[in-house]
Protein backbone atom coordinates (compact mmCIF):
# COMPACT_ATOMS: atom_id res chain seq x y z
CA UNK A 1 0.00 0.00 0.00
CA UNK A 2 1.60 3.71 -0.89
CA UNK A 3 2.63 5.79 2.22
CA UNK A 4 0.60 8.48 2.86
CA UNK A 5 2.15 11.93 2.74
CA UNK A 6 2.96 13.10 5.99
CA UNK A 7 0.61 15.20 7.63
CA UNK A 8 1.04 18.15 10.42
CA UNK A 9 -1.92 20.31 12.49
CA UNK A 10 -1.73 24.18 11.94
CA UNK A 11 -3.58 26.55 13.88
CA UNK A 12 -3.85 30.28 12.52
CA UNK A 13 -6.62 32.94 12.30
CA UNK A 14 -8.12 33.94 8.70
CA UNK A 15 -9.88 37.27 9.10
CA UNK A 16 -10.33 37.38 12.77
CA UNK A 17 -11.49 33.80 12.71
CA UNK A 18 -9.63 30.74 13.84
CA UNK A 19 -8.70 27.66 11.72
CA UNK A 20 -7.81 24.74 13.31
CA UNK A 21 -6.71 22.13 10.55
CA UNK A 22 -4.75 18.95 9.36
CA UNK A 23 -2.90 19.59 6.15
CA UNK A 24 -0.60 17.61 4.10
CA UNK A 25 2.80 19.34 4.75
CA UNK A 26 3.35 20.23 1.06
CA UNK A 27 0.19 22.34 1.57
CA UNK A 28 0.37 26.15 0.11
CA UNK A 29 -1.45 28.75 2.41
CA UNK A 30 -3.04 29.86 -0.94
CA UNK A 31 -4.44 26.54 -1.24
CA UNK A 32 -5.54 26.08 2.49
CA UNK A 33 -7.08 29.19 1.92
CA UNK A 34 -9.01 28.02 -1.30
CA UNK A 35 -9.50 24.60 -0.96
CA UNK A 36 -9.84 24.14 2.93
CA UNK A 37 -11.48 26.90 4.01
CA UNK A 38 -13.61 27.53 0.92
CA UNK A 39 -11.77 31.61 0.48
CA UNK A 40 -12.00 31.86 -2.93
CA UNK A 41 -10.96 35.49 -3.27
CA UNK A 42 -7.65 34.78 -3.04
CA UNK A 43 -6.34 34.06 -6.82
CA UNK A 44 -4.23 31.56 -8.04
CA UNK A 45 -2.38 32.79 -11.21
CA UNK A 46 0.82 31.53 -11.79
CA UNK A 47 1.23 29.00 -8.59
CA UNK A 48 5.05 30.09 -8.71
CA UNK A 49 5.28 33.46 -7.43
CA UNK A 50 5.17 35.84 -10.54
CA UNK A 51 2.11 37.40 -10.83
CA UNK A 52 1.17 38.05 -7.57
CA UNK A 53 -2.47 37.76 -7.52
CA UNK A 54 -2.18 35.48 -4.40
CA UNK A 55 -1.84 37.87 -2.23
CA UNK A 56 -2.80 38.39 1.62
CA UNK A 57 -1.31 40.12 4.55
CA UNK A 58 0.17 37.65 7.40
CA UNK A 59 0.81 39.80 10.68
CA UNK A 60 0.06 42.84 8.57
CA UNK A 61 3.00 42.15 5.94
CA UNK A 62 1.98 41.17 2.36
CA UNK A 63 3.40 37.53 0.94
CA UNK A 64 2.62 35.64 -2.11
CA UNK A 65 0.62 32.68 -0.54
CA UNK A 66 1.56 30.46 -3.07
CA UNK A 67 5.00 30.64 -1.91
CA UNK A 68 4.26 29.15 1.42
CA UNK A 69 3.69 26.62 3.18
CA UNK A 70 0.61 26.70 5.20
CA UNK A 71 1.71 24.66 8.29
CA UNK A 72 4.14 27.51 8.68
CA UNK A 73 1.80 29.56 9.94
CA UNK A 74 1.38 28.27 13.22
CA UNK A 75 -0.61 31.13 15.22
CA UNK A 76 -0.42 33.72 12.48
CA UNK A 77 -2.93 36.16 11.59
CA UNK A 78 -4.15 36.08 7.81
CA UNK A 79 -6.15 38.57 6.14
CA UNK A 80 -7.51 37.98 2.22
CA UNK A 81 -9.59 40.27 0.35
CA UNK A 82 -13.22 38.84 2.41
CA UNK A 83 -11.62 40.06 5.40
CA UNK A 84 -10.35 44.09 4.43
CA UNK A 85 -13.70 44.89 4.23
CA UNK A 86 -17.94 43.92 3.55
CA UNK A 87 -19.75 44.90 0.24
CA UNK A 88 -21.57 46.95 2.64
CA UNK A 89 -19.02 48.98 4.26
CA UNK A 90 -15.76 48.77 1.90
CA UNK A 91 -12.73 49.18 3.15
CA UNK A 92 -11.19 52.66 1.37
CA UNK A 93 -8.76 51.11 -0.83
CA UNK A 94 -11.73 48.65 -2.27
CA UNK A 95 -13.78 51.74 -2.62
CA UNK A 96 -11.30 53.56 -4.11
CA UNK A 97 -10.45 50.52 -6.56
CA UNK A 98 -14.11 50.73 -7.73
CA UNK A 99 -14.12 54.51 -8.29
CA UNK A 100 -11.51 54.69 -10.52
CA UNK A 101 -12.04 51.54 -12.24
CA UNK A 102 -8.78 50.14 -11.11
CA UNK A 103 -9.67 47.12 -12.31
CA UNK A 104 -11.23 44.99 -15.79
CA UNK A 105 -11.97 40.97 -15.62
CA UNK A 106 -11.05 41.17 -11.98
CA UNK A 107 -8.78 38.25 -11.64
CA UNK A 108 -5.93 40.19 -10.07
CA UNK A 109 -7.93 42.91 -8.28
CA UNK A 110 -7.82 40.68 -4.56
CA UNK A 111 -4.13 40.47 -4.93
CA UNK A 112 -3.94 44.22 -5.93
CA UNK A 113 -5.98 45.56 -3.21
CA UNK A 114 -3.95 43.79 -0.28
CA UNK A 115 -0.64 44.70 -1.68
CA UNK A 116 -1.87 48.44 -2.20
CA UNK A 117 -2.85 48.26 1.48
CA UNK A 118 0.32 46.89 2.37
CA UNK A 119 2.10 49.26 0.27
CA UNK A 120 0.86 52.27 1.92
CA UNK A 121 1.96 50.94 4.87
CA UNK A 122 5.61 49.70 3.78
CA UNK A 123 5.94 53.90 2.90
CA UNK A 124 4.72 55.08 6.21
CA UNK A 125 7.12 52.90 8.00
CA UNK A 126 9.93 53.80 6.10
CA UNK A 127 10.98 50.26 4.50
CA UNK A 128 13.07 51.47 1.55
CA UNK A 129 12.75 50.64 -1.92
CA UNK A 130 14.35 50.12 -5.76
CA UNK A 131 13.75 53.99 -6.62
CA UNK A 132 14.24 55.77 -3.07
CA UNK A 133 16.84 58.05 -4.30
CA UNK A 134 18.81 58.00 -0.98
CA UNK A 135 18.16 54.86 1.34
CA UNK A 136 18.97 56.88 4.68
CA UNK A 137 16.06 59.09 4.24
CA UNK A 138 11.75 58.15 4.54
CA UNK A 139 10.80 57.07 1.10
CA UNK A 140 8.41 59.53 -0.07
CA UNK A 141 4.16 58.56 -0.83
CA UNK A 142 4.87 58.94 -4.29
CA UNK A 143 3.52 57.59 -7.46
CA UNK A 144 7.01 56.33 -8.84
CA UNK A 145 7.45 54.64 -5.00
CA UNK A 146 4.02 53.03 -5.16
CA UNK A 147 4.51 51.92 -9.00
CA UNK A 148 7.72 50.12 -8.02
CA UNK A 149 6.44 48.69 -4.97
CA UNK A 150 2.89 47.04 -7.04
CA UNK A 151 5.40 45.90 -9.58
CA UNK A 152 4.95 42.37 -8.45
CA UNK A 153 1.25 42.46 -9.12
CA UNK A 154 0.68 41.67 -12.82
CA UNK A 155 -2.68 42.79 -14.58
CA UNK A 156 -3.49 41.20 -17.86
CA UNK A 157 -6.10 43.54 -18.76
CA UNK A 158 -3.58 46.54 -17.96
CA UNK A 159 -5.19 48.45 -15.38
CA UNK A 160 -2.34 50.02 -13.74
CA UNK A 161 -2.88 53.52 -14.39
CA UNK A 162 -6.35 53.35 -12.79
CA UNK A 163 -5.05 51.32 -9.95
CA UNK A 164 -2.24 54.12 -9.91
CA UNK A 165 -5.33 56.88 -9.58
CA UNK A 166 -7.21 54.70 -6.94
CA UNK A 167 -3.74 54.12 -4.33
CA UNK A 168 -2.59 57.86 -5.45
CA UNK A 169 -6.83 58.70 -3.74
CA UNK A 170 -6.13 56.24 -0.67
CA UNK A 171 -2.56 57.73 0.00
CA UNK A 172 -3.71 61.45 -0.31
CA UNK A 173 -1.37 62.41 -3.15
CA UNK A 174 -2.58 64.80 -5.70
CA UNK A 175 -4.53 63.42 -8.82
CA UNK A 176 -2.85 66.18 -10.40
CA UNK A 177 0.56 64.54 -9.62
CA UNK A 178 -1.37 61.01 -10.68
CA UNK A 179 -2.03 62.41 -14.45
CA UNK A 180 1.43 63.49 -15.23
CA UNK A 181 2.29 60.10 -14.14
CA UNK A 182 0.40 57.78 -15.80
CA UNK A 183 1.45 57.01 -19.01
CA UNK A 184 4.40 54.80 -18.28
CA UNK A 185 2.65 53.07 -14.84
CA UNK A 186 1.76 50.12 -17.32
CA UNK A 187 5.47 49.57 -18.86
CA UNK A 188 6.73 48.95 -15.06
CA UNK A 189 4.75 46.09 -14.07
S1 LIG B 1 -0.27 32.72 -7.90
FE1 LIG B 1 1.16 33.36 -6.41
S2 LIG B 1 2.42 34.79 -7.43
FE2 LIG B 1 1.12 34.01 -8.97
S1 LIG C 1 -8.19 43.23 -14.04
FE1 LIG C 1 -7.93 41.53 -15.37
S2 LIG C 1 -5.96 40.78 -14.87
FE2 LIG C 1 -6.12 42.63 -13.75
Amino acid sequence: MAQQPPAMAVTFKVNGKAQALMLDTRTTLLDALRDHIGLMGTKKGCDHGQCGACTVLVNGTRINSCLSLAVMHEGDAVTTIEGLGTPEQLHPMQAAFVKHDGFQCGYCTPGQICSAVAVLEEIRAGIPSHVQGDVGTAPEMSLPEMRERMSGNICRCGAYSNIAEAMAEVAGVRIAETHGAQSDAGAEA
